[in-house]
């Protein structure tokens, strides 16, 4: 596996598969990888002849207030995941390389930007995942790119640039991967001591509780909120948001019709913990 720091050396290495018919499939990650970033590498590998991981700690995404000095980083461990998962690229840019001085353009969606993790984390925050993602695009050049249904926001704000900007690129989303107690992987997870750990597990459970509730035929959305609200209730969390949304649009939902995105934000201990269910919709 190569390391590449440069955007030059990266656009030489693709250049190079590509005059050779081989397809490209790019991960972007913020690295500090765990099964999640590795089931993403997998399912690149599985269908591209190159395979690109980035990692990049993208600073436009972080509010002033938020944990970009002390998110994870641990470039070493990070290179042998992905070496032994067979990704052929790692693309691990200074900030310099991909800001540098003088930068002056910031990709915004607008709509479901402004909703959900857009007005808890505020606006700039998929302003940063956007302009970052359409560089990672314009660098890479990737026939495919994988993203985890985890982050269902920033999945739809990625196909929505795609389709707006018309990019010659596919996105692939992937299942959220879990630990066997139910609780999402999340590079932030390392932030949990022991108490918080357990009391993590209850986001998951409160979006089994309320699946649960819709499996068994309620369709009221406040009904099947309810349910969910009960269980971070009892582990004392009060969520930051715990909303069901059009799975589409993200218009705010009454009736769960279509498919519908039952999505929680939390603080648990001093992480900010996010997570969500797909409800199937019946047509
Ligand atoms: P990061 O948080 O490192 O996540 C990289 C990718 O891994 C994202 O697509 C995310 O959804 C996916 N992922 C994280 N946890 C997952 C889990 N438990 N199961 C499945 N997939 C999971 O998301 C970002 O980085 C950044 O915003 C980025 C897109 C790289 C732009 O900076």
């Amino acid at each position: 596996m190569k390391i590449l720091r440069t955007i030059t050396e990266i656009r030489a290495t693709v250049q190079a598969a590509r005059a050779e018919h081989r397809t490209v499939g790019l991960v972007p990650t913020m690295g500090a990888f765990h099964e999640g970033h590795l089931s993403l590498m997998r399912e690149a590998r599985a269908h591209n002849d190159l395979v690109v991981v980035s990692l990049f700690v993208n600073p436009t995404q972080f509010a002033a207030n938020e944990d970009l000095s002390t998110y994870p980083r641990d470039e070493a461990r990070d290179a042998a995941l992905a070496e032994a998962e067979g990704v052929d690229v790692l693309f691990a840019p200074e900030p310099s390389e991909v800001y540098p001085d003088g930068f002056a353009t910031t990709v915004h969606v607008a709509g479901i930007t402004e909703v959900l993790d857009g007005a808890s984390r505020g606006i700039h925050h998929f302003d940063g995942v956007a302009t970052v993602v359409i560089k990672l695009f314009g660098i890479v050049r990737p026939d495919v790119a994988y993203f985890g249904q985890k982050d269902a926001q920033q999945v739809l704000v990625v196909r929505r640039v795609v389709r707006d900007l018309n990019l010659d690129v596919r996105i692939e989303a992937c299942p959220i991967v879990r630990e066997a107690d139910g609780l999402a992987m999340s590079s932030r997870n390392v932030y949990l001591d022991p108490d918080a750990r357990a009391q993590a597990t209850a986001l998951s459970r409160a979006l089994d509780a309320a699946h649960a509730v819709h499996d068994a035929g309620a369709r009221d959305a406040a009904v099947i909120r309810t349910a969910a609200l009960e269980v971070l209730d009892g582990a004392g969390i009060s969520p930051e948001y715990l909303e069901l949304r059009d799975a589409e649009t993200l218009e705010p939902v009454a009736t769960t019709r279509n498919d519908t995105l039952l999505a929680v934000a939390a603080r648990v201990g001093a992480a900010r913990l996010i997570d969500n269910h797909t409800l199937r919709g019946d047509a």
